[in-house]
């Protein structure tokens, strides 16, 4: 018999099917014994009744988490019996025959419950037990349609999706990368990419015209509840456009994306609320301002634009100018005579998409012509060689044709995590990092053995001693 879910047995009342599964929680009635069966879509209550002895002895031994097979036939519960507020409430299932498939030692934590309260280090360690709990079962559907609706809306609108390299050379954008080391070139490293913000502009240049990636980005940086050191971006990028056609399109595509995968939700003001960046700080003190009316209502969703970014601040540490967003961002085109004279006041073309507090996505017009680009750089402080080593091969590209672009990438971590309602975005990632970038089940990172090391030619050193 073939194997049916537990959700389809809605609509197969009065026939004998087979389920398999986890058992959920088992209950002993005197006479008989009531398991909860869950599986992928569900949960549904089985009963082993006197009148199949084989199959009741046999549940006798059943315990949490063991994996079953049960043939059985599809009742419908007497209507006193129907539990409304359950998805399978109307319905229970009369086992004729049990197999275990697999016992299971007792979970370190229970499952039937929210696991949000358990230690997160133990969650993380045995997240393949934490993700069997509904709530994260739901938010790895939830993520899974949010990336799925970005990509039919994206090819709906012509554009291809791309994959770009991950071993790579880095680009700046802010956060310190991570290295890794190459055997067939002594001493050369690649790095992993914070973004793919050079490839898609080179695919600009190869007249790919609207690319998107659902893009796994890198960096090594201090960890907070919205960040980690891996994350997704929606990378985005189009020729011959301006910052509108940019903002409407992703616009329609966020308005699109509520009403399809959490219609439950209300988007307090379309058109998105635009701040200047200057508004936004004079106003709240800080460029992702949270403009809901009701901070209390799980359902309001609260998005706006800041705009009018700085091209260029003042790094604190360094007493420099540096890329307020990345050093590919375009100026205002009335500002270029400002890079000469005061590039710390010139403004950018650049967009922020924030929402309930967050940015959850951020982009801009780029440079497309090397003077602009190369001028950039000297102003971030390069030199001459310098540029050539690091960027040679972008000045280069927009010698060949480059087309005026420009793109934005939404942090799908941060948007499923609201979606969801969830307080930070390791909730919504199957497999996460702790806040000090470990991940405790596979425990990575870890040391390696010595011929490895000389392989990559690495010397490593000593850990330094912990200070205190
Ligand atoms: P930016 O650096 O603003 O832009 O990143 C875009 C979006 O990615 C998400 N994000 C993160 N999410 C989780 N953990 C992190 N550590 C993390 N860092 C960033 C945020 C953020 O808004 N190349 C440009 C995009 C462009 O110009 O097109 C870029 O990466 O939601």
């Amino acid at each position: 018999m073939k194997r049916i879910f537990v959700l389809e047995t809605l609509n197969r009342i009065g026939e004998e099917v087979l389920l398999k599964g986890w058992v959920h929680v088992r209950r002993n009635m005197g006479k008989m014994i009531f398991i909860e069966l869950r599986d992928r879509t569900g949960i549904i209550q089985v009963v082993f009744h006197p009148g199949n002895p084989e199959a009741l002895a046999a549940a006798a031994d059943l315990r949490s988490e063991y994996v079953v097979a049960i043939r059985g036939k599809v009742n419908a519960r007497p209507e006193k019996q129907v539990q409304a507020n359950q998805p399978l409430g109307t319905v229970e299932f009369e086992a004729l025959e049990l197999t275990v498939l697999n016992a299971a030692k007792t979970p370190p934590f229970e499952l039937n419950a929210d696991t949000s309260a358990v230690d997160e280090e133990l969650r993380l360690k045995y997240r393949y037990l934490d993700l069997r709990s509904e709530r994260m079962r739901k938010n790895t559907e939830l993520r899974f349609k949010v990336t799925k609706f970005f990509r039919d809306f994206l090819e709906q609108k012509g554009f291809f999706e791309i994959e770009t390299p991950i071993l790579t050379k880095g680009t700046p954008e802010g956060s310190r990368e991570y290295l890794v080391p190459s055997r067939l070139h002594a001493g050369k490293f690649y790095v992993l990419p914070q973004s793919p913000q050079q490839f898609k502009q080179l695919l600009m240049v190869a007249g790919m015209e609207r690319y998107f990636q659902v893009a796994r980005c890198f960096r090594d940086e201090d960890q907070r509840g919205d960040r980690q050191p891996e994350f997704t971006q929606l990378d985005m990028e189009m020729s011959f456009v301006d910052e509108e056609d940019v903002i409407s399109l992703v616009e329609e595509m966020l308005i699109k994306l509520v009403e399809t995968v959490s219609p439950e939700k209300k988007i307090l003001q379309k058109p998105f609320p635009r701040l200047s960046y200057a508004e936004a700080m004079e106003k709240y003190g800080n460029d992702k301002p949270d403009v809901r009316v009701n901070k209390d209502d799980p359902n309001e969703l609260a998005f706006c634009w800041i705009v009018d970014f700085p091209l260029f601040e003042k790094s604190e540490s360094e007493g420099r100018l540096v890329s307020a967003h990345h050093p590919f961002t375009a100026p205002r085109d009335d500002q270029k005579e400002l890079l000469a004279t005061a590039p710390e006041k010139v403004i950018a073309k650049a967009y922020d998409i924030v929402l309930n507090g967050y940015e959850i996505g951020g982009g801009s017009i780029r440079i497309h012509d090397r003077e602009t680009q190369n001028k950039i750089f000297q102003i971030l402080g390069l030199a001459d060689d310098e540029i050539v080593e690091r960027f040679g091969h972008m000045l280069e590209a927009f010698e060949y044709g480059a087309p005026p672009h420009g793109g934005i990438a939404p942090g799908i971590d941060r948007v499923a995590m609201i979606l969801a309602g969830e307080p930070n975005i390791r909730e919504v990632i199957t497999f996460p990092k702790t806040g000090d970038a470990r991940d405790p089940m596979m425990g990575a990172p870890s040391p390696l053995p010595e011929v490895q090391l000389q392989e990559a030619h690495i010397l490593a050193l000593a850990p330094k001693e912990k200070k205190g």
